[in-house]
């Protein structure tokens, strides 16, 4: 099976968040279940700078504005087609905001010139790699689906993938002939109009052969008026080719026995090594140094979805039942400033790096005892998997794949897995500290402790049987569009 990916950010070249971990990872994982990937990606100047080698395959002297060129390269076991088109992407800082932290003006000519070249892939334009698939990631990829529909004839099957309903890809319906769609045909509730715009990830949700999205309980959520974010219906609607495929993480980046990262590297048999991630932690962080106060860790974009707000008003109880926090993270700039305030407030107890730091996030799963994710809605989230693999225990809301991935403390007589952290509903702050304060407790008493930290490790967070589904449902596709 041949399958091209459609994404904006890929692991290790270019990330903003878990997409891209994923868009690094499940080409390697898929190799095992006989899956050809190669990955299509914008030439963002690091994108560039990191694939000097790659050869041209095509070139136009007017490509959406101006002169573009499609690029073919490898980087890291990883198969890349690159769309060099300097006016789109040759942009300083993130591959959506400008560096005033503002949405590009002509974002939906930027993804839409990505789609269209994704969609013209799928009909041969590369000889040597006509696609069987073609999977799209996030509204970024939404239209790869959409051109392939419009553009009529034979075309490969579509696959379109939810990371996360709240980023929609939302335009102005002018757009619709600007980007070379029909608008008589496409402006329609059956195509692209949404709430009388238009919507990239409506258009792809609508148009594609099949959706998944990265958990099973989020496929569900996704299916009510609040969680579906406009698209409930619609996702009701399309129910049978929708479906829930759990991430899994990249078990080589993230394994605590070899990672370049850490200060001290252990396995499950040596946890007691973790002690001494801890102290550099604690150093690093400005924070008492102390073995015996329970270390919470946060590794997080911060913004709504995450409720880092909410663990903000729990501070008094961490404070109060003598715990630390170490958090890392980075977005809505009232959450950077008020933990920032909260850290002055309270040195050596609460300590706060505002940044994106990748070998940092490493360092805090070494040395955290506890990693809090307090989300208001989580497709799947990540950083719990790497918790889980680094034996730092998870606090999580009950919400999207935090639920299907961590089993809580009180789950032991009621699962047949065994226990591996906490999770807290409702969403408030009254549940998140009623769970804090029952961790705490737990963590004094070592032998629970212990035994939470074992399972964690020994739970299976790799790809290797996940990339399976994926495999099965590309040839699904393929065997239903034969018949
Ligand atoms: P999301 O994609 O919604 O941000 P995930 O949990 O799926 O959430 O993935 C987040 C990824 O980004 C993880 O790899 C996490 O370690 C990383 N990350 C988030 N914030 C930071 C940060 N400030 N510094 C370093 N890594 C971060
Ligand atoms: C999104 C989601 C996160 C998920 C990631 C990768 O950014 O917010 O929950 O883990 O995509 O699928």
């Amino acid at each position: 099976v041949r399958v091209l990916a459609v994404a904006s950010e890929v692991y290790p070249i270019v990330k903003t968040g878990g997409l891209a971990d994923v868009a690094g990872a499940l080409p390697l994982a898929l190799k095992a279940h006989g899956v050809e990937m190669r990955t299509l990606m914008p030439g963002y100047p690091d994108v560039m700078r990191m694939l000097g080698g790659a050869g041209e395959i095509r070139r136009w002297p007017d490509y959406f504005g101006g002169p573009g060129r499609l690029l073919a390269g490898s980087h890291d076991g990883l198969d890349l087609f690159v769309l060099d088109v300097p006016h789109l992407y040759a942009r300083p800082g993130n591959p959506y905001v400008t560096p005033e932290g503002v949405d590009w003006p002509d974002n939906g000519v930027r993804f839409a010139a990505l789609s269209r070249i994704a969609a013209d892939i799928g009909h041969g334009l590369v000889p040597a790699f006509v696609p069987d698939v073609v999977h799209a990631h996030d509204w970024q990829a939404g239209l790869a689906p959409a051109y392939l529909h419009y553009d009529g004839g034979p075309r490969p099957g579509t696959v379109m993938t939810i990371h996360n309903m709240a980023y929609q890809g939302k335009f102005d319906r002018t757009l619709t002939s600007a980007i070379g769609l029909p608008a008589a045909a496409a402006f329609d509730v059956h195509g692209l109009e949404y709430f009388g715009g238009i919507s990239f990830l409506k258009a792809g949700l609508q148009l594609a052969d099949r959706i998944t999205t990265v958990s099973p309980t989020y496929a569900q959520e996704i299916q009510s008026d609040e969680g579906g974010m406009g698209l409930g219906g619609l996702l009701r609607e399309r129910a049978d080719v929708l479906s829930g495929i759990l991430n899994g993480i990249d078990t080589d980046v993230w394994n605590p026995q070899t990672d370049p990262h850490i200060a001290y590297r252990f396995g499950a048999e040596d946890l007691t090594f973790r002690a001494a991630n801890k102290a550099v932690l604690q150093q690093q962080f400005s924070l008492d140094s102390s073995d015996e106060a329970p270390l919470l860790g946060v590794i997080s974009r911060l913004s709504w979805q995450k409720g880092l707000d909410l663990l903000l008003e729990a501070i008094p109880t961490i404070l109060g039942d003598g715990m630390q926090l170490a958090l890392l993270g980075s977005g809505d700039r009232d959450l950077q400033d008020r933990y920032q305030a909260v850290a002055r407030a309270n040195p050596g107890r609460i300590g706060v790096v505002i940044g994106y730091d990748e070998i940092l996030a490493h360092l805090i799963q070494a040395g955290s005892d506890a990693l809090i994710v307090p989300s208001r809605f989580e497709p799947c989230g990540l950083t719990q998997l790497y918790a889980l693999r680094y034996g730092a225990v998870p606090i999580v809301s009950r919400v999207g794949g935090l639920e299907d991935t961590i089993v809580d403390i009180g789950e032991a007589n009621t699962s047949d897995r065994d226990p591996t952290g906490f999770k807290f509903a409702p969403v408030t702050v009254e549940a998140l500290t009623g769970t804090l304060r029952k961790a705490n407790t737990a963590f004094h008493n070592k032998a629970t402790w212990r035994r939470l930290q074992l399972s964690g490790l020994a739970t299976d967070v790799s790809w290797r049987n996940r990339a399976g589904d994926y495999a099965v449902l590309y040839r699904d596709l393929m065997a239903a569009r034969r018949t």
